[in-house]
């Protein structure tokens, strides 16, 4: 169960820190890391991290920085100070050089190699599909320019990618096993209060996976938010899903 536990992040999409950091008490034992993303961190700014992080857990801070090489320099070099971090992206978009900054941060920090926190980036958004890819002048199809821009981080010195189920084995397979995959849309096939096949609502996620097929697929971190932050009960939910990490590892 504990390299179960150390694959599980939990998203906590809270618009303040009082309901983040009541959640992340009940999880805190049964989660690998907590995800901050910039809806909290714009509420509750650093104090997010250092009260979650005192929890156990370390943080992935997806903040997603999409901006002129040397602005991404100073935000990740700022990351880089906050407590806890262990993952946090920007923008594969940004191009090669925003990357290449992001990765240098990285490699110059006083951190030791093997706690500093891992650089991963964003492919193109799951929420955009190939018609809104042509309409901001991008050439699909999507799955296409997933792969290659996780060719192109990899290529910049990022250690990662976060990605759809349905993409993460032709980036395992372009990209090597060394590459991280951190993956969302991830829906249980267990409920975990009834023990019962899960009704599984895809809420706003488009591709889904269960954290098994996610786990198979090649990812090395699965991210849950509502199928356990929005379950009538959260620990069970989280229980579940490790154990559905747990049976899918080789
Ligand atoms: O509640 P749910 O499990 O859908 O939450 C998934 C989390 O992963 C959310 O924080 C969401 O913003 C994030 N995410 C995602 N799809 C992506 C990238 C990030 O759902 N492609």
């Amino acid at each position: 169960m504990e390299k179960a536990r150390q694959k599980l992040i939990v998203a906590l999409d809270y618009p303040s820190l009082e309901p983040a950091f009541e959640i992340s008490q009940t999880l805190a034992p049964l989660v690998g890391m907590f995800k901050i993303n910039i809806q909290l961190f714009t509420a509750a700014g650093p104090a997010a991290l250092e009260k979650i992080r005192q929890l156990g857990p370390e943080i992935f801070l997806d903040l997603k920085f999409h901006d002129i090489p040397n602005t991404v320099t100073g935000a990740v070099a700022s990351a880089f100070s906050l407590p806890g971090v262990r993952l946090l992206n920007i923008h594969t978009l940004g191009g090669m050089e925003m990357m290449r900054a992001a990765a240098s941060v990285r490699d110059a920090s006083k951190i030791p190699p093997a706690q500093r926190p891992r650089v991963i980036g964003v492919t193109i958004l799951t929420s955009m599909d190939n018609a809104a890819l042509k309409n901001v002048g991008i050439a699909g199809p999507a799955s296409r320019r997933v792969v290659a821009l996780a060719r192109l981080a990899k290529k910049s010195g990022l250690d990662g990618v976060v990605a759809s189920p349905q993409e993460a084995r032709a980036i395992r397979r372009a990209c090597g096993k060394d590459f991280l995959i951190v993956v969302p849309g991830v829906r249980p096939s267990v409920d975990g209060s009834t023990g019962r096949a899960a009704k599984r609502p895809k809420d706003d996620q488009a591709r889904i996976a269960t954290p098994g097929q996610a786990i198979r697929n090649g990812a090395d971190y699965v991210v849950v938010g509502r199928p356990i932050t929005a379950a009538p009960d959260p620990e069970a939910a989280a229980r579940a899903i490790l154990e559905e990490i747990a049976s899918a590892l080789p």
